[in-house]
């Protein structure tokens, strides 16, 4: 049984296999339905327009079905700390909930983000965990704590279209502003997967939004094996020079729990200067593109400017989410028989 719920699971032999897959369907799908028969069943614990889409036409169209479940929202909250009293507000342990799904579905997609307790226990990433260990059928991560992998799977597959390659190709992930502070698993796994397909990725933030060190040494690891690189700084105009893409992403503070609310959005507008405009599109490469992950807060994270120009790739890069995931299923299942 094979879960893919983090890039480690890929290694970039797997994300290769996989983006060469997608790559190849999206110019010709494939010669019969990929699944049909299957169900995938779809735990969201947070709200999703894009996953929850490209994941159920991934299905539909493959000749299967999907099962949608909000938690919380008809379906019983779930608790899934081990030796957990249960006297509050879940009613049900994952320990019964997701082998019980497993019974009624072939695959399970899970999403569930960073409970706020900090980037280390983000790292330990612990709902996604406990699927992992008590689902007795593949899981797939819709976007958890530590990394959203399928997000950045679309990533470089839009890379790749823009540019033919990502060998070594210099690509910058800057930090933006926000009115809260978000989770890590985008920029985190945009990192991994850009390492992971060669790229020379420079990241850009302000001090005291460090990205986690395992994170930063795992990039590394990939960066080696692939020829790529990477380099960290507090300039975001540093990393710009010469860039061919700037990814736009969002992230809190490393050490969030030392601040109060207050306090911290008074840090992230601090750095209002960070919002790319066509100014910071300008201190890189002529031909360079614009990512983000969507949603994004217009004006606040990005200026309209960019989003809506020429060299903006967001909707093609949402687009892709449909066909890495079409193939990251298919990867998935064929390594699980
Ligand atoms: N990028 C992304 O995962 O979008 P949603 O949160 O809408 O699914």
């Amino acid at each position: 049984m094979k879960h893919v719920t983090h890039i480690q699971d890929l290694g970039p032999e797997g994300v290769e296999a996989v983006l060469a897959q997608a790559a190849a369907w999206k110019f010709k799908g494939p010669s019969q339905p990929l699944f049909p028969g299957s169900i995938l069943g779809m735990v969201f614990f947070n709200p999703s327009l894009r996953t929850r889409t490209s994941f159920e036409a991934v299905m539909l169209r493959g000749g299967g079905n999907a099962i949608i479940l909000d938690v919380g929202a008809g379906v019983w909250k779930l608790e899934h700390r081990e030796g957990a009293v249960m006297n509050a507000d879940r009613a049900e342990h994952l320990k019964e909930a997701a082998p019980v799904l497993s019974r009624f579905v072939d695959m399970l997609g899970v999403r569930t983000f960073s409970q706020g307790g900090g980037d280390e226990e983000d790292e330990v990433d612990p709902i996604i965990g406990a699927f992992r260990k008590w689902a007795t059928v593949p899981v797939v991560s819709m976007e958890s704590a530590r990394e959203h992998p399928c997000q950045g799977l679309a990533d470089v597959l839009t890379l790749r279209e823009t540019f033919g390659s990502t060998k070594k190709l210099p690509v910058t992930l800057t930090w933006a502003p926000h009115i809260k502070p978000l989770p890590k698993a985008v920029p985190n796994s945009f990192l991994l997967s850009a390492a992971a397909a060669g790229c020379e990725v420079r990241v850009a933030h302000p001090p005291g939004f460090e990205l986690h060190p395992a994170v930063r040494a795992e990039a590394e690891a990939y960066a080696k094996a692939t020829g790529g690189s990477v380099t960290y700084t507090h300039d975001q105009d540093e990393a710009l020079a010469g860039s061919r893409a700037v990814y736009a992403k969002s992230w809190g503070p490393s050490a969030a729990a030392a601040y109060s609310p207050n306090d911290v959005t008074a840090l992230l507008a601090s750095y209002s200067g960070w919002m790319p405009t066509l100014r910071t599109m300008s201190r890189a490469a002529k031909d360079a593109a614009f990512l983000h992950c969507l949603p994004v807060r217009r004006n606040v994270e990005v200026a309209d400017e960019v989003l809506d120009h020429k060299s903006s790739r967001v909707v093609d890069e949402a687009g892709n989410r449909y066909h890495v995931q079409r193939a990251l299923l298919h990867w998935m299942r064929s390594h699980s028989r």
